[in-house]
């Protein structure tokens, strides 16, 4: 992240803004629910997402969610547009600079693909994608996203909570950690081997963490199957954290006794941490994490926004850190 030269975004093409406009759209009736005001306008504006979802070329397969019932996994904030969300990324096994994943990444194959579980699990088990998306209902989560470089998002993304798997492959009692293991193939991945970082992204997190129900296993987002550079076919999102923590393309969860080593600790430790919990009162060493930019909203007057402690989600989450001194577990 230290190496990043922010050169600006993507610019889109029209016909990717179509799913915003419907994500839009749905926004507005659901205001509109909430006044009680709705009626007749239901059946129009159905009509029109529907219409909305076609007109859309190049549109990737559909993987839609009912709205998530886990406390505080949609926020009510202004979606950030899909251009956005995907042309502007973090994903250095396709290059450092924000534009390269989406330029990339479409070497990227998602199929076959598995994902292993091993380490302390009673069932240790090797799933096919098709198993993974069928393992639990999908569901829709709009998150914000903070990233440790001082840029957010508020993102629509598909996908259920991670314990739904877990509960499935039954950790044993010596599980205190989970690590995340990701895709790291040199052949259709250009940056794998430079020396940015060591290879595979790594990441982990603590097991209550893990089975919190925030804690999402994505494959979707705006109601579509992931593009590669959102870390295409099977992600995590962890919206009370730094994005680094969330990897990318997982192809291995290991249960494990010890703190993991992770891959942006590995590259700078005094920098990232393992809990990097998004604080805006302990600065990175070389920025304040005070405030933020949201993304598509920054236009030469717009103002940052304060950064909120564990990015807005201290109600859900703060428990876990009871007691604990976050300047010192950073
Ligand atoms: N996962 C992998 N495999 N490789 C990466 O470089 N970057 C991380 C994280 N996951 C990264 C990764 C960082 S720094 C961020 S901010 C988020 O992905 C960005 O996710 P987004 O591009 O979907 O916003």
């Amino acid at each position: 992240m230290h190496f990043l030269k922010n050169r600006g975004f993507v610019h889109s093409h029209a016909s990717e803004i179509t799913p915003v406009a419907a994500y839009e759209r749905r926004r507005d009736m659901l205001k509109l629910l909430a006044t009680g005001a709705a009626g007749a306008t239901l059946a129009a504006w159905a009509g029109r997402d529907a219409l909305a979802q076609v007109a859309r070329p190049n549109k990737l397969a559909a993987l839609a969610g009912a709205r998530s019932a886990v406390a505080g996994a949609v926020t009510m904030e202004k979606l950030t547009p899909y251009v956005d969300v995907t042309g502007y990324n973090n994903f250095y096994e396709f290059g450092t600079d924000k534009s390269d994943p989406a330029q990339n990444a479409h070497t990227l194959k998602t199929r076959p693909w598995t994902v292993t579980i091993e380490g302390e699990v009673k069932k240790p088990k090797v799933f096919d994608l098709d198993e993974l998306l069928k393992l639990a209902p999908m569901e829709e989560r709009i998150y914000r996203l903070r990233c440790v470089e001082g840029w957010s998002m508020v993102i629509p993304w598909v996908g259920y909570s991670l314990s739904e798997l877990i509960k499935k492959v039954e950790p044993t009692g010596n599980a205190k950690y989970v690590e995340f293991v990701t895709l790291a193939d040199p052949k259709t991945m250009p940056f794998v081997g430079s020396r940015v970082l060591e290879w595979p992204y790594v990441e982990g997190l603590r097991m209550d963490e893990a089975m919190h129900p925030l804690s999402l296993l994505s494959f979707g987002l705006y109601g579509e199957v992931l593009p590669n550079q959102s870390g295409a076919p099977v992600r995590m999102v962890l919206p009370w954290k730094y994005g680094f923590k969330s990897g990318k393309s997982i192809v291995k969860i290991r249960f494990v006794e010890k703190e993991p080593g992770t891959a942006w600790n590995k590259a700078a430790k005094n920098e990232y941490g393992f809990y990097s919990n998004v604080n805006p009162n302990v600065d990175h060493p070389r920025w304040s994490q005070a405030t933020e930019r949201r993304i598509g909203e920054d236009g030469l007057f717009a103002k940052k926004r304060p950064t909120l402690m564990f990015n807005g989600y201290e109600a859900q989450v703060g428990q876990l850190y009871a007691g604990m001194d976050l300047k010192k577990n950073y």
